[in-house]
């Protein structure tokens, strides 16, 4: 099974850049363009939040008008810059969409693998929080199906990346969590984003990994009196790639075309 995993596309309105600089709808027009020519083709499309930057209507049309182009089956949870109305009006139809509340949900039948999505956001709130009621949810759902090897996907981290400024900005009560995946080993991986850049940590017993986006990269500033900043660096997604009997493989996967290939050897 191939997972294909893109996060905060940040996506703006028609003709409008991210921040005044980037084309951040472009970027995600190509992201698509490159997971659809993908040889295999992935089984699933894993989007992991931001996927729009102001929470705006006309934001999310644009999105659906470019997601209309992804051959793969898509999930998408929201992210801090989401509006979950909106969210909602523009997944409408979607198998795995949720009535109501909070966008929690399990696909267990596009592969091998099982994808729980958890919305650890609060609507106007950049930080997020592992509740009591979500760790009681995702043990019920974990304890369903102790085989099955398991993907957890969330928006902000539930850890402290060191960079001061996206810290007070990150999932808390993150303990709760981990106690959960501690209690179900099966999880391969927890997949966050939000931090814009490819992180990874041992958590809960699991290896957890954060996703680039597809638009920019924060700033990697590890000093307590860094300012905030982002950078245009190369966008990339990451490929979660399951061989049965040899387990979950991640690889980074920058988007974009480039020189060769040449022999190697
Ligand atoms: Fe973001």
């Amino acid at each position: 099974m191939l997972i294909a995993h893109l996060s905060d596309p940040h996506v703006r309105p028609e003709g409008v850049l991210y921040q005044g600089v980037v084309d951040s709808n472009a970027q995600f027009a190509t992201a698509i363009a490159q997971v659809n020519a993908l040889n295999p083709r992935p089984d699933l499309v894993l989007l992991t939040g931001d996927l729009v930057d102001h929470g705006q209507a006309d934001e999310y049309a644009a999105l659906s008008r470019m997601l209309a182009d992804l051959n793969v089956p898509l999930l998408a949870i929201p992210g801090n810059h989401d509006e979950r109305h909106a969210f909602r009006h523009a997944f409408a139809g979607q198998p795995w969409l949720p009535a109501k509340g909070p966008i929690d949900y399990v696909v267990g039948d596009r592969g091998a693998v099982r994808v729980v999505a958890l919305d650890v956001t609060l609507p106007g709130l950049h930080h997020g929080v592992m509740s009591e009621a979500a760790a009681v949810w995702l043990d019920g759902v974990l304890a369903a199906e102790p085989e099955r090897p398991t993907i957890v996907m969330m928006h902000q981290p539930p850890f402290a990346t060191g960079i001061p400024y996206m810290d007070p900005y990150d999932c808390r009560e993150g303990h709760r969590l981990a106690a959960v995946i501690a209690r179900h080993p099966q999880v391969e991986r927890v997949l966050c984003g939000h931090v814009h850049r490819v992180m990874q940590m041992r958590f809960g017993g699991t290896v957890l990994c954060t996703a680039p986006s597809t638009t920019t990269a924060i700033a990697l500033q590890l000093r307590a009196d860094a300012k905030p900043a982002s950078h245009i660096e190369p966008p990339a997604m990451l490929l979660h790639h399951w061989q049965e009997g040899r387990g979950l493989v991640s690889h980074l996967v920058p988007i974009g075309t480039f020189p060769g290939p040449y022999p190697f050897a």
